[in-house]
This record gives C-alpha cells, sequence and structure tokens, in this order.
C-alpha cells in the first residue's frame, strides 16, 4: 500500500517533477499519483521556444501544459532569461555583428511578453531569471552576454517585462550551490536591491541540486532563513541528490551500493524534514526528474554515467528514500 507522495504533503506545498513530453509518455503512471506539479525540463527554455527571430515552437510545452491542467497539476515556468540554451541570434544583428543593446532589450521584453502570455493562467509562476550570480571567487554576477551587452539593469528590466506580461504570475529568481556562504549571499545581495527599487520579484527558487554530506542541514536553514528574511517565498525548485561524491569521477557503476541507497534515504529524510519545519515560507518542492531511469545527473558532472538522484527507482517503484521523504 503505497501512499502518493503528492497527497501526504498536501497540507504542506506542492510537489513538483521536471518532465518532457517523452517523460509524461512513459512516467505517466508514477507522475500522475505523487506529483501535483511540473517544470518543463527543457521545454519553455529560450532555444527551445524561440529558435529563429521569427519562429516560436510551443508543441512541447503546450503538451505539457495540457497534461498538467487535465491531470490537475500546477505548472512552473522554467525559465525566460539565462546565458544557457540560448540561440546564438539573440545576441548577434542581422549581419552577424554584436546586437545593439536597445535591439537586445527589446528582443528579451518580445520574448518574454509572448511565452508569458500565452500560458498567462496556466503557468502560475516563473524562473524569469535564471542562475545570473557568478560561482564563488569570482565577481557578484555572472559574465554572461545578457550582462555584458545590457549590463546589470538588464535583472530589473526582465522582471519589469515579466509583471507586464502577466501581472498574476509569481516571479522567481532561481540560482544553484545556493546554500554555500559566498553564494547565497550574492543571491541575497541581488534580490534585495531589486525589492529596494521595487522590482517585483516574489520568490527565490533554490535549485536543490545536493550530495549525500553538503549541503550540511544547518546550512540549508540559514539560507532558507536568510532569504525568507527578504519577505519573499522560497521553492525547492530542481532538487536531487546524486549519490557520488564531488570529487569521484567513476563510471562503471551500473547498480547502486546499497550504503549510498540508505545514506540517500536519510538525507532525503533529514531534507524534506527541514522543508516542513519551514512550510510557511516554502511553496513548493520540484524533484528535477520523476524516476532513476531519466535524470540528467547521468551526464553531469561525467557524461554518460549512471547516477540514483531520485525517489523512484528505475522501474518506478519508490526507492527507500521515497519512505523516508513522507512527512
Ligand atoms: O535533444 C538533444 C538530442 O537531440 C541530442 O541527440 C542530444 C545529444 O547530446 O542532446 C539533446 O539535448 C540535450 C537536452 O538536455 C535534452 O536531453 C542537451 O544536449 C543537454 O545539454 C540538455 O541538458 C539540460 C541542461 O539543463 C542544459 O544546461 C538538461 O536536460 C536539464 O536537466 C538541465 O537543467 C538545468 C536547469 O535548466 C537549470 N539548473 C541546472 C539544471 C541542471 O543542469
Amino acid at each position: 500500500n503505497i501512499p502518493s507522495l503528492a497527497a501526504a504533503y498536501a497540507a504542506y506545498f506542492p510537489i513538483g517533477a521536471a518532465v518532457s513530453p517523452e517523460v509524461i509518455r512513459s512516467h505517466r503512471d508514477v507522475l500522475t499519483r505523487h506529483f501535483s506539479s511540473v517544470t518543463a525540463e527543457n521545454h519553455m527554455k529560450f532555444a527551445l521556444v524561440h529558435p529563429e527571430p521569427d519562429r516560436y515552437d510551443f508543441a512541447a510545452a503546450d503538451d505539457i501544459v495540457a497534461f498538467a491542467q487535465a491531470n490537475h497539476m500546477k505548472v512552473r515556468g522554467h525559465t525566460l532569461v539565462w546565458h544557457n540554451q540560448t540561440p546564438s541570434w539573440v545576441f548577434e544583428g542581422s549581419d552577424g555583428s554584436p546586437v545593439k543593446p536597445a535591439d537586445l532589450r527589446a528582443r528579451m521584453r518580445e520574448h518574454i511578453h509572448t511565452v508569458m502570455s500565452r500560458y498567462r493562467g496556466r503557468v502560475y509562476c516563473w524562473d524569469v531569471v535564471n542562475e545570473a550570480v557568478a560561482d564563488s571567487g569570482e565577481a557578484w554576477l555572472r559574465d554572461s552576454k545578457w550582462h555584458a551587452i545590457l549590463g546589470p539593469d538588464y535583472l530589473r528590466d526582465a522582471y519589469i517585462f515579466a509583471h507586464e506580461a502577466d501581472p498574476d504570475a509569481l516571479l522567481f529568481y532561481n540560482d544553484y550551490n545556493e546554500c554555500e556562504e559566498e553564494k547565497r549571499e550574492k543571491i541575497y545581495r541581488l534580490v534585495r536591491d531589486l525589492r529596494a527599487q521595487d522590482v517585483p520579484v516574489h520568490g527565490i527558487g533554490m535549485q536543490g541540486h545536493w550530495g549525500l554530506v553538503r549541503p550540511a542541514a544547518d546550512d540549508i536553514r540559514r539560507t532558507i532563513e536568510r532569504f525568507a528574511s527578504l519577505g519573499v517565498q522560497i521553492q525547492i525548485t530542481e532538487l536531487d541528490i546524486t549519490l557520488y561524491d564531488w570529487q569521484d569521477r567513476r563510471t562503471d557503476l551500473r547498480t547502486p551500493p546499497p550504503e549510498w541507497l540508505e545514506r540517500q534515504a536519510e538525507r532525503y529524510g533529514e531534507i524534506f524534514a527541514i522543508f516542513r519545519e519551514y512550510k510557511d515560507v516554502i511553496t513548493g518542492v520540484t524533484l528535477w526528474g520523476v524516476a532513476d531511469d531519466w535524470t540528467w545527473r547521468d551526464d553531469f558532472p561525467v557524461r554518460g554515467r549512471k547516477d540514483w538522484p531520485l525517489l523512484f527507482d528505475t522501474a518506478h517503484q519508490p526507492k527507500a528514500a521515497f519512505w523516508r521523504a513522507l512527512p
């Protein structure tokens, strides 16, 4: 008798999963039974919905939204302005020269308006800007093309355009390594400064690509409290727990070592207990995948290496981690 994860968490927050049309087809049972929210793992990103200046392709994103609606699931939008998965034409003039700042700003506005308007009322929140902060040891803001061409004001503009496009959508800033002190403080400062200028940023997405050891429980708590002190809501947007130590580069494992799975179960238990403690500020927890047969971790950081970072195994059965994650 397997309880539904989403039903068990109904009094806390929606439980989401990153999906694609293929994942929906191949994981329909587990998805509809255990999840109450979806995010497009790739199919709402700039390169996929807007591959050429005058061409949008919403077929896959539409399928995902239709599936969610038919199954009474929420949809998180991911993502509008990112340094990755953005076609090169965005940053080029028609003759291949660098785009003029005013033209790039207009392209950003047009893209945000077109995508958000299409899903108005169906996508309740958006990761408007993703990963704009630099990694540790580097400058404050990432040296992306958006930043290089438009300067730091591109952040403010993105949120203002998003709010124009859908005044009811909740607008998030989303990032990784969010529990490391230096990065946490950079994210904090970014959102604090935007809100001090009355820019509509309503939430911070903590991606949650975590490991068996790090980040420590105390760092997760500290991060949630620090971000929540800004008066924004928090969502865990891309949760998964790799079985590998961050320095481990082996590629030969075909089955997960049982002691690693046990440790992962403890970790999921600890992490979900923290989320429940902060249920007043956490308004969603999304896993970056449904089951261990389909995970971006299989290609990262070592291409083609098998990982088992989710709550359901490769046969879509609940893992020990699933049972420990239950309230
Ligand atoms: O669709 C093509 C396929 O046609 C081709 O044969 C294959 C060969 O490599 O690539 C396929 O595209 C891949 C795509 O995922 C779909 O599987 C891309 O190469 C690959 O780069 C892409 O990776 C995605 C990654 O973002 C890109 O940076 C992952 O699926 C996706 O999980 C990942 O998600 C990001 C979040 O958006 C932001 N936070 C970090 C997170 C994990 O990196």
